[in-house]
């Protein structure tokens, strides 16, 4: 299936979670196997492509592409997780989100120095979240130059925003 393809499998929902609002919801998506697959395949591409030694994913709907990218390419996968989950002492970076705020941390020892982590997530808005992981990822020493996302959202100019913090960003379509 090609990215125009997939595009049709995202679920438009207006007014959520603010009215006004149109929610690109990929239930629909990952719902669908050949769907969710081609998805995977395509971004595992270009993961590949950018030479990927592991893969980061922030929670919840990073991890559902980004865990599925990193075992098609057989690297790993890092989780950037929501505050309080981590066992372990961790790194951590408030970030301001489209509808609010919060924060990120990861486990600094699952990342080597100068480790090439792609990062993955389900979609990319104001890239306010995917900044913030990629700083977070800096600060534990990875090389973070690539971004992919399975939507952008370019009204939200979110990957302009990456682009001007020197990472690479991909993404399969647009919701203009
Ligand atoms: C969504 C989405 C991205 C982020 C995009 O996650 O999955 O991670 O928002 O928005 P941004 O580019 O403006 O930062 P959300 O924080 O809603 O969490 P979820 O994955 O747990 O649903
Ligand atoms: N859809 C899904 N997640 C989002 C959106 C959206 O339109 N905006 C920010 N996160």
């Amino acid at each position: 299936m090609t990215p125009d393809d997939l595009k049709q499998l995202v679920r438009t929902v207006p007014d959520f979670p603010a009215p006004g609002i149109l929610f690109r919801d990929i239930t629909t998506l990952i719902g669908h196997g050949a769907g969710f697959a081609a998805s995977v395949e395509h971004l595992a591409e270009r993961a590949a492509a950018a030479r990927a030694e592991s893969v980061a994913g922030m929670e919840a709907r990073g991890f559902i592409f980004g865990a599925a990218v990193a075992a098609r390419l057989g690297i790993g996968f890092v989780p950037v997780r929501k505050p309080g989950k981590l066992p372990v002492a961790t790194l951590g970076i408030d970030y301001a989100l489209e509808y609010g705020s919060d924060r990120l941390e990861i486990d600094p020892s699952a990342i080597s120095s100068g480790e090439r982590v792609v990062i993955v997530d389900d979609l990319i808005a104001t890239g306010g979240t995917a900044l913030a992981a990629a700083e977070l990822l800096r600060q534990a020493g990875a090389q973070v130059d690539h971004a992919l996302f399975v939507i952008d959202l370019p009204d939200l100019a979110g990957a302009q925003r990456l682009r001007d913090a020197g990472v690479t960003v991909d993404a399969l379509m647009e919701f203009a």
